[in-house]
């Protein structure tokens, strides 16, 4: 099966084309184009969703014809259409939604709308061919914190989530504190490998009840306070040993909810996905985590996990599989509600 598929909930217009066929065992990704916005919102410190929707809109008609001709495939080629439907900007989703609409309209193709959450986990489809569920997972993006059981490709419990901000704003917020450009993610990646992270004890980011929820906002406070607390002192801010201190919580907090959740729920594999999870630190905690605990690890690669079309893609040939397909009355959702 041929799917031609689009992302565009946030700050990436993406456009892809897969080839899909589990029975042959073949999940390949035959162009994969991601046009970032990155440099834009930059200027801003952040995300401005109006701006967001303008680019896609510039962006989406001819990533999707490059997307074909880098395939080497025809429209007639195409099987499936699929789309992030929820959750992100609903601006930005609505650019990509009503252009998948259209195309598979005009093209009278079948039409899939994808969570973006699930997206994110489906990338790891794509990196190992073998990987199929029941497994545990952790999406941690700029815009999500969510751990999720899957018993199978479209049944999803989320057993724990953040109650206030994601693991990458929390990163995103902290480096902006700390002077560094927006996205800080990959910045504070590198600067933590330098510091010392037991130079600053930082407060857990996790809730000490009875699920397995997290509370970024608390972390982000607490490393925002002691930045503002050393310049009014006027003493001098080492960033890479504050980095690394607060890299150290997110990863504690994120392996002591693994442990948890191993006890509760006993699963042997782990899907580590969103775009957080190109943290080196984390990767490291989560793959000790794993050896401890006899849990098979999964973390797609670093193109896999950034927002892309490929992985909606491959989310999307599941739900066409369990006959989960969308008609053109769909409507994107800001949220994982509705849709
Ligand atoms: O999944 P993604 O591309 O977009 C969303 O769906 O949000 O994730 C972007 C987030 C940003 O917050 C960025 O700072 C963070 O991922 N990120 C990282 C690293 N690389 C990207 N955070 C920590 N360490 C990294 N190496
Ligand atoms: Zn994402």
């Amino acid at each position: 099966m041929i799917i031609l598929a689009f992302e565009s909930s946030c700050d990436e217009t993406a456009a892809a084309v897969l080839e899909m066929d589990e029975e042959k065992g073949v999940r390949r990704v035959l162009s994969s184009l991601v046009a970032s916005q990155v440099a834009i919102h930059a200027l801003y410190g952040g995300v401005v969703p109006e701006i967001a929707s303008r680019a896609h809109t510039e962006a989406i008609s001819s990533l999707c014809t490059g997307a074909l001709k880098e395939a080497g495939v025809t429209v007639d080629d195409v099987d499936l259409v699929a789309v992030t439907a929820k959750p992100g900007l609903i601006g930005a989703l609505l650019v990509g939604v009503n252009f998948a609409k259209a195309f598979a309209y005009a093209n009278n193709k079948p039409l899939v709308a994808v969570d973006h959450i699930f997206g994110h986990v489906a990338a790891a489809y794509l990196q190992y061919p073998k990987l199929k569920p029941p497994f545990f997972a952790m999406v941690t993006s700029g815009g999500h914190t969510s751990l999720l059981r899957f018993d199978d490709y479209t049944g999803v419990e989320t057993v724990g989530a953040t109650r206030d901000d994601a693991v990458g704003e929390c990163f995103d917020k902290v480096a902006r504190t700390m002077g560094l450009p927006y996205p800080g993610g990959a910045e504070m990646d590198r600067l933590a490998a330098i510091g010392n992270p037991d130079a600053i004890r930082f407060p857990l980011a996790i809730i000490r009840d009875d699920t397995l929820d997290f509370s970024f906002s608390g972390l982000k406070t607490a490393v925002i306070n002691h930045l503002n607390t050393c310049r009014q002192k006027g003493e001098e801010i080492c960033r890479e040993d504050v980095a690394a201190s607060f890299t150290r919580a997110v990863t504690r907090s994120v392996t002591e909810r693994l442990h948890e959740a191993k006890d509760r729920y006993g699963f042997d594999k782990f899907v580590l996905a969103g775009g957080v999870s190109a943290n080196s630190h984390l990767q490291k905690a989560v793959l000790e985590f794993g050896k401890k605990r006899g849990v098979q690890i999964y973390i797609p690669d670093r193109s896999l996990c950034g927002d892309n079309a490929a992985m909606i893609g491959a989310q999307a040939y599941y739900e066409a599989k369990a006959g989960n397909f969308a008609d053109f009355s769909l409507n994107p959702s800001a949220t994982r509600r509705g849709v």
